[in-house]
């Protein structure tokens, strides 16, 4: 009896407090389930084997997804056939002996990460110390870095050309295929080559590309790469695939394992992020992209980076802006000279070869709101025209749409900050849109303005030459990207560690898409990070993830604030940054190593003043440390007054923790190690009820010149107080409002069927529509009767947490909900996998605190929906019957036939 849409996971924004429920606006869905679709993990001394024996005596047909047979994970993936009693299988599955635990399949996407066509010379990326031991010949000679993605264009000649046995690619799997969407089935094969995607190959380069015409190598070209390939040629990837991957890479020897892959969660108790912590604790360090959700502000950690002692990488942006660029010719007039300029293609691009003359609706190059209104109507037919329009203001959509209202075919954007990147508008009658640069659109314009024709010589793409063009960034080269998202995780875990540079990457790509590209994102510096691991791995002769995440940590410098447009005089939050920017040559000289990355002061409720951590000198000669505390920014989590979190940028203040140490200057013997305590102080004059989150470092200047810094974080307030559900946004909604609007009828009848059988496309269920203002570990969503009840024996007397309820909707409760909105569709089904007979109910949502006690309501947030009622049409099914009793006779007496 599976609803249409049973549970899916939806990101609501825009969710206003108000009165009347206000309408959410869907903005991106979270982590959304497979139909039908489970990861089991198995008690350790059960086989795959007897498990589907077991489910095929039991008379449940499943088509196996993935074999998670591995050393630290023993369970399977599957697909079941008969969805007919989807809910209810699945609940036998779980009370099956064998059986430890069992998950939905969710799936992960591509990161969005910009592309940007690129350049030819050498982008300047702050070189984070890798020159330092690039210099020395430190290149990863023979370390084994598994890197879990799209797979990689190994013929590339920068990657080797090759795969298999001798070749820069020697080893990995495509786990998946082309046609894998994350809901089909994977059909692997031993071929891990990026079919279609670009973004494994352009990880791949920036760990170990070789030399080659622009100019670059990767960070540790002589490592041995490994390709796992979790993507299909579209859709997402199942996180039964990601644990696969993981443990396939582990098991076949990976020194380090790499993957810029995530989604929001906030919860190191994500099944993902615990697969890859077991890995960790058997001593392969594993980098993860912090996520690129930068834009909502604090507490909004990734997964799996968010995983215990999983290290999470923040992006910085380039101290350049690198383009690459097609080569187009134009002339001016009559004239028989053609010059050069430099553009990218856009979506869509059937530019083909042309000539034809530039229209410019505006002469004004300064004009921010370029085409966002309407082409007047002495406009001329556009169709015989290239459209140039200044980007800026309003969508490219818009302007295009505006274009194509006049007959446009084709648009050409130029830019209003440096370089020129790729666009999207797909808008009926547009056949070519590209971007040149703002100086060469301000030329044109110009020209235009003289009343010169300008005529453009377009050759199709495919065929057009490249060349470099590289623009310094003054605005943000340096500092973190401002779509690197920002931690701390719920329990206060100090989410991210570590930043590498990650925004305007020049990278190998595959050879069908042009070679090379720019690309920006935290998928970028994640791989930078494992790199340097393997660069500070073979000089130390260890990678042991402790001690390489303690030093990278302690040698990395923490950088300004900057917000996209202006530098401040503060250190960004360590929730941004984590430690710094990593620095390679530090962390692989080092002779003293801290023995944490950071400290976690948690918040005010669970406080602990008092923390210890050591030094311990594997040089011959002792270091004494001058201690000293740096602050950094306190974000402030909430505006007065809201419960969602703040956008950002939050508003950051420079109140800083105080530090006493138990002594101000340390001596570390050669070869030994020395504990330090330091008491904290909160910083003074921030407002708790808006949850500020303060960082900082503890600054180590030694004798012999080094200098270490451990970040520390705490937050002012409590965790535990703080609102998680919003009681004005939890209503009632249904399967057929696609806007998700709330119900307005008063008690409304919902018609369900008895059997799938009886299912129509018309059937419409109710939907509780849940609004997490913040992350909470458990979400019940109880079935609550309410008027004369007096034929439900079920339904009478039970209470849970002070309500009478036949128990959760079945699929509920939710555990480890990021904040966001779900949508609960019911057929109803209870979560016994019994149906709840029919009758009238309210929904009644149940939101755990952080830190909260799950069995005390006064720990719960709670809203219900208004009443409704269901009735059941059609056959009954009999086989639902049988053995299951609770709940269902009775109800059974109002269904219509
Ligand atoms: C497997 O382990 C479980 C839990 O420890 C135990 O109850 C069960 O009897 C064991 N089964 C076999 C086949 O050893
Ligand atoms: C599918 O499952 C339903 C409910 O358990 C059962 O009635 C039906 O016979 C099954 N169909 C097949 C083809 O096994
Ligand atoms: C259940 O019913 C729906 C709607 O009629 C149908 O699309 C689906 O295939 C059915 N599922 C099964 C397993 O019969
Ligand atoms: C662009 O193409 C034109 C015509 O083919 C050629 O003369 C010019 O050198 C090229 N420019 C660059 C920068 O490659
Ligand atoms: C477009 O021009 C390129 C380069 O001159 C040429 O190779 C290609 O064949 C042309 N395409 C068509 C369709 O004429
Ligand atoms: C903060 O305290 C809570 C409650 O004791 C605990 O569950 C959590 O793990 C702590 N967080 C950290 C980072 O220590
Ligand atoms: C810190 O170290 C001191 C001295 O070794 C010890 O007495 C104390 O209990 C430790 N405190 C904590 C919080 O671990
Ligand atoms: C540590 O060194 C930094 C950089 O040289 C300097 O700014 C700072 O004042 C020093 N701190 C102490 C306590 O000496």
């Amino acid at each position: 009896m599976p609803s249409l849409r049973s549970l899916s996971l939806l990101a609501l924004s825009a969710l206003l407090s108000s009165i009347t429920p206000s309408v959410a606006k869907i903005k991106s869905e979270v982590a959304p389930k497979v139909p039908g679709a489970y990861i089991v993990e198995l008690q350790d001394n059960q086989s795959q084997d007897s498990f589907y024996n077991s489910l095929g005596a039991a008379g449940q047909a499943v088509k196996r997804r993935q074999n998670l047979k591995f050393s630290l994970f023993n369970g399977v993936s599957f697909q079941l056939l008969n969805t007919t009693d989807e809910d209810n299988a699945a609940k036998s599955i779980e009370d099956m002996v064998e059986v430890r635990q069992i998950w939905p399949v969710r799936l992960f996407s591509v990161p969005k990460d910009e592309v940007v066509w690129t350049g030819n010379d050498r982008t300047e990326v702050p070189s984070a110390g890798v020159d330092q031991l690039r210099a020395r010949g430190v290149t990863g000679e023979g370390v084994r870095i598994a890197v879990i993605d799209t797979g990689t264009d190994y013929l590339h000649p920068a990657l080797g050309g090759c795969f298999g046995e001798g070749c820069l690619v020697s080893f990995g799997t495509d786990l998946v295929g082309d046609a894998y969407d994350g809901t089909n089935e994977a059909v692997p094969d031993p071929d891990p080559y990026d079919d279609c995607e670009g973004h494994g190959t352009h990880v791949a380069g920036i760990i170990a590309a070789q030399m080659n015409p622009f100019g670059f190598t990767g960070a540790a070209p002589d490592v041995t790469l490994g390709s796992y390939r979790v993507f299909g040629c579209g859709g997402s990837a199942g996180n039964d695939v990601l644990i696969a991957a993981y443990n396939q890479a582990y098991e076949d020897g990976a020194d380090i394992i790499t993957a810029s892959i995530g989604g929001p969660s906030g919860w190191s108790e994500d099944p993902w992020a615990v697969a890859v912590q077991r890995i960790v604790e058997q001593g392969v360090p594993c980098t993860v992209s912090a996520g690129n959700a930068g834009a909502e502000g604090l507490f909004y950690a990734s997964t799996a980076a968010n995983g215990k002692r999983v290290t999470a990488v923040a992006s910085v942006d380039n101290t350049e802006s690198p383009a690459v660029l097609l080569n187009g010719t134009y002339s001016v007039d009559d004239s028989m000279t053609e010059m050069s300029f430099g553009w990218t293609e856009g979506s869509p691009s059937d530019w083909g070869n042309i000539s034809l003359p530039l229209y410019a609706g505006n002469y004004d190059t300064s004009e921010p709101a370029d085409a966002c209104e309407p082409y007047p109507d002495s406009t001329p037919d556009l169709s015989g025209y290239i459209v140039l329009i200044r980007r800026g203001s309003c969508t490219f959509v818009q302007k295009v749409t505006n274009a194509a209202e006049k007959g446009a075919r084709y648009v050409m954007f130029y830019n209003n900050v440096a370089g020129a990147s790729a666009v999207t508008a797909n808008v009926d009658g547009i056949e070519g849109i590209g971007m040149t640069t703002a100086d060469q659109g301000a030329e044109w314009v110009q020209l235009l303005a003289d009343g010169s024709t300008v005529t453009l010589n377009i050759i199709d793409p495919d065929f057009a030459d490249n060349f470099a063009i590289s623009e310094p960034n003054t605005l943000t080269g340096g500092f973190l990207s401002t779509f690197t998202s920002w931690g701390p995780t719920y329990e206060l875990d100090v989410k991210p560690q570590i930043s590498a540079p990650g925004g305007m990457i020049l990278s190998t790509y595959p050879l069908a898409l042009g070679g090379y590209a720019v690309l920006s994102g935290t998928s970028m510096a994640c791989p930078l990070a494992a790199a340097v691991i393997a660069l500070v791995g073979s000089v130390r002769g260890t990678f042991d993830p402790s001690t390489m995440e303690n030093l990278l940590s302690a040698t990395a410098n923490p950088n300004l604030f900057n917000d996209g447009g202006s530098t401040y005089d503060y250190l960004a939050p360590v929730p941004q940054q984590g430690s710094g920017l990593i620095q390679a040559f530090d962390a692989a000289y080092s002779n003293v190593v801290l023995s944490v990355s950071s400290l976690a002061f948690n918040d005010t409720d669970y406080f602990e003043d008092t923390m210890n951590f050591t030094l311990s000198n594997a040089a011959d000669d002792s270091v004494t440390y001058t201690l000293s505390n740096v602050g950094a920014a306190a974000g402030y989590t909430f505006s007065g007054g809201s419960i969602y979190p703040d956008l950002f940028p939050n508003e950051l203040v420079d109140n800083y923790a105080s530090v006493d140490f138990s002594s101000k200057e340390v001596t570390v013997a050669g070869g030994g190690e020395t504990t330090v305590t330091i008491m904290m102080t909160p910083p003074d004059g921030l407002d708790a009820s808006r949850l500020p989150v303060w960082s900082g470092y503890i600054a180590m200047n030694g004798s012999d010149g080094s200098s270490l810094s451990l970040p520390y974080q705490g937050v002012t307030g409590s965790m535990t107080s703080q609102t998680v559900l919003d009681p004005d946004n939890t209503y009632l909604t249904t399967s057929a409002s696609s806007n998700y609007d709330p119900v307005t009828e008063d008690n409304p009848t919902f018609l369900l069927p008895a059997s799938n059988a009886t299912a129509t496309d018309a059937t419409v269920y109710p939907e509780a529509a849940i609004s997490l203002a913040f992350g909470s570990a458990l979400v019940r969503c109880d079935v609550h009767p309410v008027g004369p009840y007096g034929q439900h024996k079920a339904a009478k007397g039970k209470k849970i947490l002070g309500v009478k309820s036949l128990g959760n909707i079945y699929g509920f409760p939710y555990r480890y909900a990021p904040r966001g909105g779900v949508i609960a569709a019911w057929d109803g089904m209870l979560e016994d996998g019994t149906m709840a007979p029919a009758g009238t109910y309210q929904l009644v949502v149940s939101a755990l605190h952080i830190f909260g006690d799950s069995g005390d309501k006064k720990d719960y947030d709670r809203a219900e929906t208004v009443p409704f009622t269901i009735e059941y049409v059609g056959q009954e099914d009999d086989s639902k019957d049988n053995g299951k009793g609770n709940g269902k006779g009775n109800g059974k007496g109002n269904s219509k036939v």
